[in-house]
């Protein structure tokens, strides 16, 4: 209810506990042939960095603490208060409590590491993967070494390691392993999630590098999410590299490495400082992580995650649900539905995901009595749907899916009716980032589910939720004014006039809404007049769970702050499940359709500077009047609305966000537009206003040039692809043929010296490192032409982030 929801702390929901404790009693690192150790034992890495035993796992949930009832051997981080394994040995055969007091870890006299229990084995390192490896008759030893790998020492001089962990690894990577293949084997090494927080067994998800790259997949039902060819690996490691580099936590602390020769083509990174604590997992989600410890947090933060959206794994939240990567959690029950299995949901097993409320009505096919809500700007369900051809309306579509008791949900779209019966699966929301769906989705629901068909006591209902609405608004804004007035001293005129609508005088004055203007963010705009005949713009939000959370971001980011380059809103509406908010209508539309569509008027030069300095004005406004209280997060031209006489407003605050200066530091939940991200978005370093100052020079360079950026041009006779203009047009800047960069459609009628300033200071924003790039109020300065700039550097990640 207060700005604070929107600052997602990184709030560990769960986090692990349940190490053995860790003794400092003199631990050995090697156990010999023959010996053996027994469960409360262990084994310790010469360094104290990794300790090898028994443990149970187990997870602090928010209902208490769930312990795992089964024994695994593993090797954990010993000197890490959050209890973090790095490999397991018998991950699909746990030791039980009652075989525990017979339970041996032992390396025998053949040269394989065992466990067992009275005489019978429970694993062996001879049969990992079905296969028998290590029969090295003279092995020596077993050590724990200080990166972590467990190897089995044999005296033979051609190959003294008969067996190690790195090659035989669980869900974590760790520096020094090698991820990659053999070529001459075909070998490869897989990482396979682990099952739940609490089991460790052999999970959905695995990531491997073969001939054709690195895959990212879902192994049952067989399904690839993510993948990097063989041919993208130098860039690849280059952004690694890159990221790194950027982010202080690991600055010159990793490096990362691709080897391909003729043996072998792997993937590695090595520790350039021993004491960093790091590794990189497969986690639950099928998401892959490098975490690196903070010893100020005491917690660990990602570094890097690949796919970026956690929803992009195949159904990663189970049937009926909705993945939302800007909610947190991220995975949420479709509305009627309720989690199958609580328990289940706890410790991370999301397979089960949700069921029904209330049973569909089946009994009688002709006459239904289910109805169907829309779910919108949602990808559709990834499992494939049935075409019903004859379906020509969407009454038709609606019709044949509840002539079916299999089918869930239907969605019509350009005249295709599709149904789908059984689970609904990776339904995930619009998040800007890896999806921009604007599909529709009908979704079957018992007519008891669905609140609109109540309808006697309709009346009173509306008058309470209107109250509710209402009362929670003030108290609402009365404590983000609160929070502000403590932190920007700045802000006293605040809450000017915001209007509470009704729902009906907004339908009535946008004509049932029927003149579109647009999706923005998170929901359709349509035009409207008011009775006083001002002309305005609704914007009517979508989606139960993001429509109420974009609702309130918006109301409280910008009913708050007022500047001629902010867009003014007018009021809202909060009634029933409808949110709508009421913005002052803007005649020229949106900054995006006059670059880039060919019919349009042609911005000129003046306009174009004038808008620049004027959108300037008003982010400088945003992050400093209110010293850093506000980012925006979402600058692009889609975002940038034109008036009457072309002042440029900033519109759209759906993903802004509050961040004060103490709290600059925790903002690590994405948000954003492909092409308009800062790296650190992606580096995982905690987010400041820079992100906007990235974003700007971004449509600096929109505007300077006419086109999008991202938009990659064929211009070499075998069609190459060129790289887009951010990455090739530095070069000309630096010879100095700004010229050339110029919108062509402006005929060359245009301040040669305004576009060098300009083109200057966008090079500036872009910069890879946000420590290099201006603040606002410093580019305000320079494009009024009260400041000088030198000549930019290559922000280098450019060309590596148009992969
Ligand atoms: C570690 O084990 C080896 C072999 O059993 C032994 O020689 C050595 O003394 C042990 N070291 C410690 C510190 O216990
Ligand atoms: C859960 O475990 C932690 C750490 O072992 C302990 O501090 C806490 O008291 C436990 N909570 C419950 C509810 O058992
Ligand atoms: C464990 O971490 C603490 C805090 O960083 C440090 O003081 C201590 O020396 C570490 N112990 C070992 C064995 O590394
Ligand atoms: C394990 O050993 C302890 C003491 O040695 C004994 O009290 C306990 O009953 C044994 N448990 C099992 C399952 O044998
Ligand atoms: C261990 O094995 C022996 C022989 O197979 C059996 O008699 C004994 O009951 C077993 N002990 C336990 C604790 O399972
Ligand atoms: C091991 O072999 C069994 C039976 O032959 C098979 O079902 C299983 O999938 C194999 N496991 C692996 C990891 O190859
Ligand atoms: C094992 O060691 C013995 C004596 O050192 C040697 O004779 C034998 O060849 C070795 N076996 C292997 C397989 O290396
Ligand atoms: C294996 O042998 C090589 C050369 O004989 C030696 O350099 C290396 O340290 C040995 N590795 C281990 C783990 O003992
Ligand atoms: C999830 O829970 C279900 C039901 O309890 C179980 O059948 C399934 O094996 C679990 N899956 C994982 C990956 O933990
Ligand atoms: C990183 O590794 C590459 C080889 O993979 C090497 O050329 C480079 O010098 C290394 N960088 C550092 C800082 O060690
Ligand atoms: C199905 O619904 C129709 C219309 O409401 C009704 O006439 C018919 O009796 C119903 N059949 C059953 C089996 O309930
Ligand atoms: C579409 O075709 C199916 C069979 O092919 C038929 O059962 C159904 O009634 C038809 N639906 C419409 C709306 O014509």
């Amino acid at each position: 209810m207060i700005p604070q929801l929107y600052i997602f702390l990184g709030l560990l929901l769960f986090s692990l506990h349940g190490a053995p404790p860790y003794s400092a009693a003199a631990v050995n690192d090697t156990l010999l042939a023959g010996e053996s150790i027994a469960v409360s034992d262990k084994l310790m890495s010469r360094n104290g960095k990794f300790t090898l035993g028994f443990f149970q796992p187990s997870v602090v949930s928010k209902s208490g603490n769930i312990t795992s009832p089964n024994w695994y051997v593993g090797i954990w981080f010993s000197n890490i208060s959050e209890f973090t394994t790095v490999w397991v040995a018998n991950r699909d055969n746990p030791v039980t409590d009652l075989q525990l007091n017979q339970t041996r870890l032992k390396l025998s006299n053949d040269g394989n590491l065992v466990i067992s229990s009275n005489a019978s084995t429970i694993w062996s390192s001879a049969t990992v993967a079905n296969t028998t490896i290590a029969t090295t008759m003279n092995t020596t030893s077993v050590v724990l070494a200080n990166n972590g790998n467990l190897m089995i020492i044999g005296s033979s001089s051609t190959s003294n390691v008969s067996w190690q962990s790195f090659e035989h690894p669980a869900d974590v990577m760790l520096p020094g392993a090698k991820f990659g293949w053999n070529k001459a084997t075909g070998a490869t090494i897989k990482y396979f999630s682990k099952k739940n927080l609490i089991d460790p067994g052999l999970g959905l998800y695995y990531f491997q590098l073969d001939n054709t790259g690195i895959v990212l997949a879902r192994s049952n039902p067989a399904k690839t999410y993510w993948s990097w060819s063989s041919q993208q690996s130098s860039k690849a490691i280059s952004l690694l590299n890159q990221l790194m580099s950027i982010n202080p936590q690991t600055r010159g602390r990793i490096n990362m490495t691709y080897v391909d020769n003729n043996e072998e083509e792997y993937y590695a990174y090595i520790l350039l400082d021993e004491s960093l604590n790091v590794y990189g997992v497969l986690d639950i989600s099928g998401q892959l992580i490098i975490n690196v410890w903070s010893q100020d947090t005491r917690s660990w933060q990602q570094v890097y995650t690949q796919p970026i959206s956690p929803c992009t794994a195949y159904a990663t939240c189970g049937p009926f649900t909705i993945c939302n990567s800007l909610a947190h959690p991220v995975c949420n029950c479709m509305e009627s539905f309720s989690q199958t299995s609580p328990e289940d949901w706890e410790v991370g097993n999301r397979t089960v995901g949700c069921s029904r409320n209330t049973p569909l009505d089946c009994g009688n096919m002709t006459s239904s009595t289910d109805v169907f809500q829309a779910i919108a700007r949602v990808q559709l369900p990834s499992n494939t749907p049935q075409r019903v051809d004859n379906a020509t309306t969407q009454s038709k579509c609606a019709q044949a899916c509840l002539s079916y008791c299999s089918c869930n949900a239907y969605s019509y779209e350009n005249n295709i009716c599709s149904i789908w019966h059984g689970d609904l699966l990776s339904v995930n929301s619009n998040d800007g980032i890896d999806n921009s769906s604007e599909e529709v989705l009908y979704l079957r629901l018992s007519a008891k589910d669905v609140p609109s068909s109540r309808k006697n006591n309709r009346k009173t209902i509306v008058g309470v939720i209107i109250a509710t609405c209402i009362a929670s608004f003030l108290v609402m804004l009365m404590l983000i004014l609160l929070i502000l007035r403590k932190k920007c001293l700045h802000t006293s005129q605040l809450v000017g006039g915001i209007v509470a609508f009704r729902y009906s005088d907004l339908c009535h004055g946008t004509k049932n809404f029927s003149e579109k203007l647009g999706g923005g963010g998170f929901g359709s705009v349509s035009k409207g007049v008011l009775s006083d005949s001002t002309i305005i713009a609704v914007k009517k939000l979508d989606g139960a769970h993001q429509g109420e959370k974009q609702f309130r971001a918006e109301v409280s980011s910008i009913g708050l702050i007022q500047h001629i380059n902010l867009v003014k809103l007018i009021g809202f509406c909060c009634e029933g499940d409808k949110r709508l908010l009421v913005y002052e209508h803007m005649v020229n539309g949106s900054l995006d359709a006059h670059l880039f569509q060919s019919k349009a008027t042609i911005l000129n030069w003046t306009t174009r500077y004038n808008l620049a300095i004027g959108v300037a004005r008003g982010l400088s406004y945003l992050h400093q009047s209110c010293k850093e209280c506000i980012i925006h997060c979402d600058i692009k031209p889609e975002n940038i609305l034109l008036d009457a006489s072309f002042t440029p407003k900033i519109a759209d605050f759906g993903m802004a966000a509050f961040v004060g200066r103490n709290f600059s530091r925790v903002l690590t939940t994405f948000r954003g537009t492909v092409g308009y991200l800062a790296p650190e978005w992606i580096s995982g370093v905690a987010i400041t206003p820079k992100v906007d100052v990235y974003s700007f020079g971004m449509v600096l360079l929109e505007m300077l040039s006419g086109k999008r950026n991202s938009q990659k041009v064929c211009i070499d006779d075998n069609s190459n692809q060129v790289a887009p203009f951010p990455v090739t047009a530095i070069s000309k800047l630096l010879e100095g043929d700004v010229r050339s960069l110029v919108d062509p459609k402006l005929n060359g009628d245009f301040s040669l010296e305004e576009a060098e300033r300009l083109c200057k200071v966008a090079y500036w924003c872009i910069q890879d490192n946000e420590v290099d790039r201006p603040t606002m109020s410093e580019v305000v300065l320079v494009l009024e032409g009260l400041h000088n700039l030198d000549m930019p550097p290559m922000p280098r990640l450019l060309a590596a982030l148009a992969l």
